[in-house]
């Protein structure tokens, strides 16, 4: 897989990866946008210094998304594949990968958090995989930490 950050070109694609419906349903945030108002999210996060969007490609296709927040010395990640790339491990690589990618920008990074829904089994698997703890149980979600290994 090759990471790269992730252009305005992207947007189209973004934009219909993001409203497969696998996606939707494990999201914290199920309410749908418009194609305008994605556009200019897109073009808010372009420009923002304290957040990073990367794209995973797998021969030359785009597989996935990784979006990191970065507030001081903590970073939230969020994560999806579109629906032709699940399953095969590609989401633990692209986590793996984008997370070195931060790491090495954001250098005062040292803890990563992620919110996933307690229904969302693969997603909870991928993180435990790459090292991720329950920080805080809620009613449908939990709080997933890692510490950055340097
Ligand atoms: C979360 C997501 C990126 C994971 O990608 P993926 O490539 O399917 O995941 P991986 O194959 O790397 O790892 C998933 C693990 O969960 C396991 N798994 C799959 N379905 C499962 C289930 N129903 N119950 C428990 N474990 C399950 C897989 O077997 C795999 O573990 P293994 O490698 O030990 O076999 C992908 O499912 C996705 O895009 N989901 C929609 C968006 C989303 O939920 N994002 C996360 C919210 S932050």
């Amino acid at each position: 897989m090759i990471i790269r950050e992730v252009t305005v070109d992207d947007g189209k694609w973004m934009y219909d990866t993001r409203n497969q419906p696998h996606i939707v349903e494990q999201s914290l945030n199920s309410n749908s946008f418009s194609y305008q108002s994605h556009q200019q999210w897109l073009s808010n996060v372009l420009t923002d210094s304290c957040k990073l969007l990367l794209v995973g490609e797998v021969e030359g296709e785009r597989a996935g998304v990784v979006r990191f927040d970065i507030n001081n010395t903590v970073s939230t990640v969020s994560i999806y594949l579109s629906h032709e790339f699940l399953g095969n491990g590609h989401g633990t690589c692209l986590l793996k990968q984008a997370t070195a990618y931060m790491a090495s920008l954001f250098t005062n990074v040292d803890v990563i958090r992620a919110e996933v829904l307690k229904k969302n089994q693969p997603s909870m698997h991928m993180f435990e995989k790459c090292g991720y703890q329950i920080f805080f149980s809620y009613e449908h979600h939990v709080e997933y930490r890692v510490k950055v290994s340097v």
